[in-house]
């Protein structure tokens, strides 16, 4: 894992979540919480506070001791999390799959952190977890994110109505994978 602590950036790590970025994550999420509206389910408050981050944070690391979940931060020089890279749901069998879930802080938009993250993430689910397949979807709207998907060498395979429930209703999403290689799986 200390192999992907590399730097994104000069000021910006991006390395794997720790229980001990949850008062980190409140205030980050806390500060973006206006910006990620549109794209986002609706929270609980309680997300929002230390306490709920914990909460989150124990299920998603119990998920990646259990071979489930990979979670990185992006963290400033300070080692303030500035963001979130999540692989979800990993599949082995014959389909070698994970969904990728994102954020970045707004105040580090446009800086292609994103992009590069997404990459590294994708290098990530090959080498260390072995998988074929990395997906995700977007709400048709986010333009941005699409963006970055298409940056990082996603293609978009289609269009599914009422995907996620978003920022309150049932929202129609764009669906995007990435091949990771062609090798037969390994055992
Ligand atoms: C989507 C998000 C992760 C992008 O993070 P980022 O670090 O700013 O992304 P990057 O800098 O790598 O790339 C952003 C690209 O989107 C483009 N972009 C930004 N806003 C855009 C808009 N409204 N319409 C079209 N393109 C847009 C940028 O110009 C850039 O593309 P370029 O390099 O060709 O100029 C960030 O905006 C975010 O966290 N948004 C809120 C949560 C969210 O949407 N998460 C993803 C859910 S699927």
């Amino acid at each position: 894992m200390n192999d992907h602590l590399h730097p994104l950036a000069p000021d910006v790590a991006f390395r794997p979540a720790a229980i001990a970025d949850a008062p980190s994550f409140a205030t980050a999420l806390t500060r973006n919480r206006a910006y990620m509206r549109r794209w986002e389910p609706v929270r609980s408050e309680s997300f929002y506070t230390v306490e709920g981050q914990t909460a989150r944070l124990t299920a998603l690391l119990a998920d990646r001791d259990a071979g489930r979940a990979m979670p990185w931060v992006l963290a400033d020089a300070d080692d303030r999390v500035i963001g979130a890279f999540t692989l979800s749901g990993v599949e082995r069998g014959p389909f070698r799959n994970a969904r990728l879930g994102y954020w970045v802080d707004e105040g580090h938009a446009g800086r292609g952190l994103a992009t590069a993250a997404v990459g590294a993430v994708c290098e990530a689910a090959r080498d260390l977890l072995g998988l074929h397949r990395v997906e995700a979807a977007t709400v048709t709207e986010n333009a941005a994110s699409q963006r970055v998907l298409a940056k990082a060498g996603f293609e978009r395979v289609g269009t599914a109505p009422g995907y996620l429930h978003i920022n309150g209703g049932w929202r129609d999403h764009h669906l995007f994978q990435r091949l990771l290689h062609d090798d037969p799986p390994t055992a």
